[in-house]
């Protein structure tokens, strides 16, 4: 094949310098001559610009190379760094050696819950038994749109779960009701940043204010823990005006994934606690046998480097701008088919636009029809598209939706196409009546591995007579990834 190439003139160059555009392609000679090979390679701060990717992973291999020949673990050294960004960038107060926030890489964001979650109750332990009281009952505030992982992290901690429940006007937590459930037993409140079922942002400021309130009369130090698994490293980028991390004084420490829209692949989340008292000293565990003084806090000790390595490239590739950029061409198409969906007449759109959430469209149809959204979900799957089909939290388990997540490879025509296999998947639903419909599900139910319809045509799993009915062996907690 043959490409036409245009040779840039040097007036068209300066002019898309003077921009801050770049043209590394066209006039830069190695990577030693490029500017980023005479500053210092970014520490503390996310940096402003984009790095060409070969510079990134230049000089991560050059440090990498000098790390070991001093002897640093080099997950110890890129942990620190990702750490510092994502601490500033969640605005941690640093402005003295006493308010330094900290930090660590977990698996993904289950872990930091679990570790969140643990912290947030050795904390409260520690202060009532220094006052004499009990210490035996600590309850956790969160809404029942929760991901899985609080159950698991409630369930494995023992503590007692106060959840919101939602209802059809508001399908995330509610903070006034949020504070109204806290006593002097509350560990703390968890807030989302990005709820699983709708992408709804909570409203963490709200709740900061009503607590702060609750605290002052009641002399407690409840904190919120804000699970920004998916929306920590979208918001900043698409409403950094929107005041839901240590901007919040109440705010005490917050989750994210890498592996979401923090654009590594599977295997790494953070844990960013506000400054140490929010971490208690006793779950900390100091170990000198790997070659200099490390502090550990995770639930497994062995780890790869791999991922930590990874996130540091992509935010030291990207920098601000890069994720600005993405994060808002990936607002720009959720909103593109959130229009899309609506212009059918079918849909009813139940996600945030516009950067007021996630860039995801959750929908679910108008009207009733002899087909639901699982069936829609099932038919788009012989198109080889996954479009999960679920049903609300608690309370609300009657709405049943479709979910579309705008990832970074979703672009507007691939857009495009699904809008055109939504719509014919339609057609061939209406155009079927309810007895193939039926037909269809029996046959999916019988011959599929894990069956899309168990949570709305089939609610009661199958017992056999072995088998005990007894809630306590599995746990059937409502939950989406
Ligand atoms: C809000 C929320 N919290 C926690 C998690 C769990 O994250 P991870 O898969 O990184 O453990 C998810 C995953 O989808 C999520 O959406």
């Amino acid at each position: 094949m043959v490409f036409l190439s245009n040779a840039i003139s040097n007036a068209r160059i300066e002019e898309s310098h003077s921009k801050g555009e770049l043209h590394h392609d066209a006039v830069e000679t190695t990577i030693y001559g490029t500017r980023w090979a005479s500053e210092d390679i970014p520490r503390f701060d996310l940096p402003e610009d984009e790095m060409p990717s070969n510079v990134a992973y230049r000089l991560i291999k050059d440090d990498l190379a000098f790390s070991w020949d001093n002897h640093i673990p080099s997950s110890h050294l890129f942990q620190n760094r990702c750490v510092n960004m994502i601490a500033r960038l969640y605005h941690a107060p640093m402005h003295s050696a006493e308010e330094e926030a900290l930090g660590c890489s977990t698996v993904g964001s289950s872990e930091a819950i679990i570790l969140a979650t643990l912290a947030m109750k050795r904390r409260w332990q520690n202060a009532r038994k220094e006052k004499g009281l009990p210490t035996d009952k600590p309850n956790l505030i969160l809404g029942a749109n929760c991901q899985v992982a609080w159950h698991k992290a409630i369930e494995y901690l023992e503590i007692e779960a106060r959840e919101v429940e939602c209802t059809e006007d508001c399908l995330c937590m509610d903070p006034k009701k949020a504070v109204d459930l806290v006593d002097e037993n509350t560990i703390g409140i968890c807030a989302i940043l990005g709820s699983t079922y709708t992408g709804h942002y909570e409203d963490v400021k709200t709740l900061n204010t009503l607590l702060e309130e609750k605290n002052q009369e009641n002399g407690w130090d409840v904190g919120i823990h804000v699970d920004a698994a998916s929306g920590g490293f979208v918001a900043p980028f698409t409403v950094p005006e929107l005041e839901w991390d240590f901007r919040c004084s109440r705010v005490v420490s917050i989750n994210v994934s890498g592996h979401k829209y923090g654009m590594t692949y599977a295997g790494v989340g953070w844990c960013i606690w506000r400054g140490p008292e929010y971490l208690p000293k006793s779950l900390v565990f100091n170990i000198n046998y790997l070659g200099s003084d490390q502090a550990s806090f995770t639930l497994n000790f062995s780890k790869g480097a791999a991922h930590v390595i990874a996130q540091y490239y992509v935010l030291i590739r990207l920098g601000k701008s890069g994720f600005k950029k993405i994060m808002s061409n990936l607002t720009a198409t959720a909103d593109h088919l959130a229009d899309r969906l609506k212009a059918t007449g079918r849909f009813e759109i139940m996600s945030e636009g516009q950067g007021r959430g996630l860039p995801l469209v959750a929908f679910r149809l108008k009207d009733e029809h002899h087909y639901n959204e699982f069936d829609i979900s099932s038919k788009l799957r012989e198109r080889g598209w996954i479009v999960p089909a679920y049903t609300m939290a608690p309370n609300v388990e009657h709405i049943k939706m479709l979910r579309v997540v705008v990832r970074e490879d979703f672009s507007r025509s691939r857009c495009e196409i699904l809008v055109k296999d939504i719509i014919a998947a339609l057609r061939a639903l209406d155009a079927s009546d309810r007895e193939a419909v039926a037909k269809r599900r029996e046959h999916i139910e019988e011959h599929s591995h894990s069956s899309i319809y168990s949570n709305s045509v089939n609610p009661k799993p199958k017992t056999t007579g072995t088998e005990s009915e007894s809630t306590e062996d599995s746990k059937t907690a409502q939950g989406i990834c």
